[in-house]
């Protein structure tokens, strides 16, 4: 967990300011005010700098001086063409951000942010954005290795915000993003942890630790035999091969009225994905330990919602076993039955997720959701067809699907809706069983969501595929995604609520999209 603190702060004498590092942004050439402050109390330094050409102000361009009056360093921070400074320039710069205070050993460090914003680019998004960008860029796998990489030095960052936001707004922001921070890291961690710990007991016992203390959070652990009593024949086939025992978890957070029909959150937990009978081949079959970001998402977004307060109930269920072979294994050919009764022909045992998610998906429904949304690293054909930068999003609910689609704007951490026809449903037929686990080798990701669909017909239902997006193959690693979508899906869920005094997804105003590189369009 990081040590990370943010504090917003208005700063009047710029140049006496005392801190390690003063952050003044730069547009191009242009200095900020706080720059130009800066610069008048050390005879033209800042100027003197900029003129020996190195430094030319771009988006996330950075540059170290020594001090200025009360500061110790003073750090430009390029921001490119004020008129060109739109939310992707804004990202950039805080990248640029970012590495120069990892690269510093400054551990405290004042950010004079007042003439960074735009038409796209509002202070309390940019703030935002810098508390959670900055946590996450802290974020150091430590758990199973002896000597782990430095920490940031830096342990404190004060935000000036002038005056383009109230100190109260600002200290929201920075709150918010660095809560939403802490459950991307989170999130990764879980990701990142070997599946010789992370098992589905160390999942169930993470979500008991959410609830400690904590008296608006429940967490419940179905164990296998109440799994069996609830005829949960799918998820129970995906464990058989295993010495791990299966749990279904479900955690409840009440921050809104207790009347509230909760928004429902379900994650894929295969804390390892071998294949099962249709064993995996070898190579990269380690990854399959990342095949738990689907709850391990649920666990971070939960965590954040918590910290934020967010006044929304909020229920999650977290689908977690271990997919191994042995002389107890479902085998090719099985039929299953579901607790929808369904039964299913297990073709393939390496398509064990939408198996156990059906289940949970069934369970769901006990909830009277306003609206379920389940996260799943579910297939490859997914990471073929949309790479690293798109969760797919699938949904049977056109106002749930624009607002997830929108979350992912806003927060950068973006979806792309699939399709989800009924063209598609030929595809799992079966000779032996009411379908089939898998649907060919075309499509595979919708085939999936589409088996999935069969399940979630009672409610507003998405599935966010994010096998390409929950992981990173060079340096390996999870990348706590879909956590910032999510958490801003639910935040935007919460605002709606406050303004009209009701929640559910029905009533809800969609919510716009962010506006995508309009001001670079504009100016060029
Ligand atoms: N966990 C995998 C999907 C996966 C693959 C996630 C690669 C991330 C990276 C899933 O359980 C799986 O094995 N799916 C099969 C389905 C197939 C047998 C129809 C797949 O994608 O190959
Ligand atoms: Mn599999
Ligand atoms: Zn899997």
């Amino acid at each position: 967990m990081s040590k990370l603190t943010f504090t917003a702060r208005t700063i009047s004498d710029i140049a006496k300011a005392k801190t390690q590092c003063a952050i003044v942004p730069v547009y191009g050439s242009q200095l900020s005010s706080a720059a130009q402050a800066l610069d008048s109390a050390s005879s033209g330094s800042l100027d003197t700098a900029l003129k020996l050409g190195d430094f030319k102000g771009k988006a996330g361009q950075t540059l170290m001086l020594p001090g200025v009056g009360g500061a110790a360093r003073v750090l430009l921070l390029g921001c490119g063409e004020q008129a060109k400074f739109d939310q992707k320039a804004a990202r950039e710069t805080l990248q640029g951000l970012n590495s120069a205070l990892g690269a510093s050993s400054a551990n405290e460090a004042l950010f004079h942010i007042a003439d960074l914003n735009s038409a796209t680019v509002t202070p309390d998004w940019l703030l935002e954005l810098l508390s959670r960008s900055l946590v996450s860029s802290s974020y150091r796998y430590s758990a199973t290795v002896t000597k782990p990489k430095d920490p940031l030095a830096l342990n404190k960052l004060v935000v000036n915000p002038g005056d383009t936001l109230a100190v109260k707004a600002a200290q929201l922001a920075l709150d918010t993003g660095a809560a939403v921070g802490r459950g991307i890291n989170y999130t990764r961690e879980l990701g990142n942890l070997p599946g010789n710990i992370c098992t589905p007991s160390y999942l169930a016992s993470e979500a008991r630790k959410l609830a400690r203390g904590n008296s608006k959070v429940r967490t419940q652990v179905l164990e296998e035999k109440k799994m069996r009593e609830l005829g949960m024949g799918a998820l129970l086939s995906v464990s058989a091969g295993s010495d791990e025992p299966a749990k279904l978890i479900v955690i409840e957070y009440k921050g809104g009225k207790s009347g509230d029909a909760p928004q429902l959150l379900v994650g894929k937990g295969i804390t390892f994905d071998s294949g099962g009978i249709s064993l995996k081949p070898g190579a990269k079959m380690d990854e399959m330990k990342y095949d738990m970001c689907g709850a391990a998402g649920v666990l971070g977004t939960l965590q954040a919602v918590i910290e934020m307060a967010l006044p929304l109930n909020v229920t999650c269920i977290i689908a977690a076993a271990e997919n191994m072979p042995s002389g107890r294994a479902t085998k090719p050919g099985d039929v299953i039955t579901s607790m929808a009764g369904k039964t299913i022909e297990v073709l393939n045992t390496d398509a064990e997720g939408r198996l156990v998610l059906c289940d949970a998906l069934s369970y769901a429904k006990r909830f009277k959701p306003a609206a379920v949304v389940d996260l799943a690293t579910l297939t490859g054909a997914c990471v073929i067809a949309l790479g690293s930068h798109a969760s797919a999003v699938y949904a049977n609910n056109e106002e749930l699907a624009a607002n997830l689609l929108a979350a992912g704007e806003t927060s950068h951490d973006r979806g792309w809706r699939m399709p989800l026809w009924d063209d598609y449903r030929k595809q799992l037929k079966s000779n032996f069983a009411d379908l089939a686990n898998i649907g060919g080798p075309e499509g595979g990701s919708v085939t999936a969501a589409c088996f999935l669909s069969q399940f979630a017909e009672d409610y507003p239902w998405a599935h966010l595929d994010i096998a390409g997006s929950a992981w990173n193959s060079s340096p390996k690693g999870a990348t706590g995604r879909p956590v910032a979508m999510l958490a801003r899906y639910l935040q935007d869920r919460a605002a709606e609520q406050g303004t009209s005094g009701r929640g559910g997804q029905k009533k809800a105003t969609p919510r716009k999209a962010a506006p995508r590189k309009a001001a670079a369009k504009a100016s060029s």
